[in-house]
C-alpha cells in the first residue's frame, strides 16, 4: 500500500496500464482517476466523449479517452487494441458500464431487454474477450461491477439484475477457462451517482418508496470515490478476491428520506 499515491486504502499500481470501460461518470470515473493517483496510466473509455476527455485531463498527462459504444462489437475489440497500442500492453480491466430501465418485468418491453443484455453483460464479456490474451501475458485482473440488486429482487431492478447476475456466472467461467487471470465480481449497493438521471421523478419517487418498504435503502448511499479505493486496492492485492458484495454502513439513525440517486 502507498498512501500516499494511493490514498488509505488504494494500494499502489506502480506503472501498470488499466482500462476503466464506464469511465465518463460515476464509479468508474473515481476508480479510473484513483488509479492514476496510485500509479497508473489509464485509460477511460464510453459514449461521452467531453466527459471523458475531462476525467482524462484530471488523472494526468498519461490518461487516454476513449470514446466507444460496448453495443457495437467491433467498438469492444477497438477499445482494448487502442488502449494497447498506446500503452503497450494492459494489466487491468474495470467493466463499469451500465444503464438500467425501473419498471416491472411484465412492462419490460424486447427492445429494452436487448439494451440491458447488450450493455450490461454483451459488451462486457465482448471487451473482456478482447483483452484477455493481453492480461495473461502479465496475470493481470478483470473487474465486473454488478449490483446488490441480484441478490433483492428490487422491485423494478428485475430485469437489470438479470442480466447482471450473469456477470459471476460468467466471471466464475473466465476464471476457469484462464487461471492466470484473476476475475472479481463487485456487487454494489446504493452510490451516489447518476445512474438513474434518466428515469422520470414520478417512478423514482414510486420505486425508492418500494425499497424503502422492503429496507433495501435504509443504509443509505456509498460514495463512488470511497468505492474507488477499494477497487484500486483490489486490483492492487495479490489475493484473488472472486465475488465482493459492498454495501454502505448502517445510518447513525435510519431517516425516513430516500437517497437521491443509486440503485441496488
Ligand atoms: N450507482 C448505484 O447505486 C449502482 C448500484 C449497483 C450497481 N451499479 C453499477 O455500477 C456501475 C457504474 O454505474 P454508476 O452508478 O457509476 O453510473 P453512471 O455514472 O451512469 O456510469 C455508467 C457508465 O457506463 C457507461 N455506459 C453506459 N452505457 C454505455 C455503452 N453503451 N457503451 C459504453 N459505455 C456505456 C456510461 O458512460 P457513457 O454514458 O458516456 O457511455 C458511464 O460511464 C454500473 O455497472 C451500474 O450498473 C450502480
Amino acid at each position: 500500500m502507498n498512501g500516499e499515491r494511493g490514498g488509505d486504502l488504494g494500494g499502489d499500481l506502480g506503472d501498470s496500464r488499466v482500462l476503466v470501460v464506464g469511465g465518463s461518470s460515476g464509479i468508474g470515473r473515481a476508480t479510473g482517476i484513483a488509479a492514476a493517483k496510485a500509479g497508473a496510466r489509464v485509460a477511460f473509455a464510453g459514449r461521452r466523449t467531453e466527459l471523458l476527455e475531462e476525467a482524462a485531463a484530471e488523472a494526468g498527462p498519461d490518461a487516454l479517452a476513449l470514446t466507444c459504444d460496448v453495443r457495437e462489437a467491433d467498438q469492444c475489440a477497438e477499445v482494448v487494441a487502442r488502449t494497447v497500442d498506446r500503452f503497450g500492453g494492459l494489466d487491468h480491466l474495470v467493466l463499469a458500464v451500465g444503464m438500467t430501465y425501473l419498471c416491472d418485468v411484465v412492462d419490460t418491453t424486447a427492445a429494452q431487454w436487448h439494451d440491458l443484455a447488450a450493455t450490461n453483460l454483451i459488451g462486457p464479456a465482448l471487451v473482456t474477450t478482447a483483452a484477455i490474451p493481453h492480461l495473461t501475458d502479465v496475470r493481470g485482473k478483470v473487474v465486473f461491477i454488478s449490483s446488490a440488486a441480484v441478490i433483492g429482487p428490487w422491485p423494478g431492478l428485475v430485469a437489470y439484475a438479470a442480466v447482471k447476475s450473469g456477470l459471476e456466472t460468467l466471471a466464475r467461467g473466465l476464471q476457469d477457462e484462464h487461471p492466470t487471470v484473476g476475475f472479481s465480481t463487485v456487487a454494489i449497493s446504493s452510490t451516489t451517482t447518476d445512474v438513474l438521471q434518466g428515469i422520470d421523478r414520478a417512478t423514482l419517487k414510486a420505486r425508492f418508496s418500494q425499497w424503502r418498504e422492503r429496507g433495501f435503502v435504509s443504509r443509505g448511499e456509498m460514495s463512488p470515490h470511497a468505492l474507488a479505493e477499494h477497487l484500486v486496492g483490489l486490483l492492487a492485492s495479490p489475493l484473488r478476491l472472486p465475488f465482493v458484495l459492498a454495501v454502505p454502513p448502517p445510518r447513525p439513525s435510519a431517516g425516513p428520506e430516500a437517497p437521491r440517486s443509486g440503485t441496488g
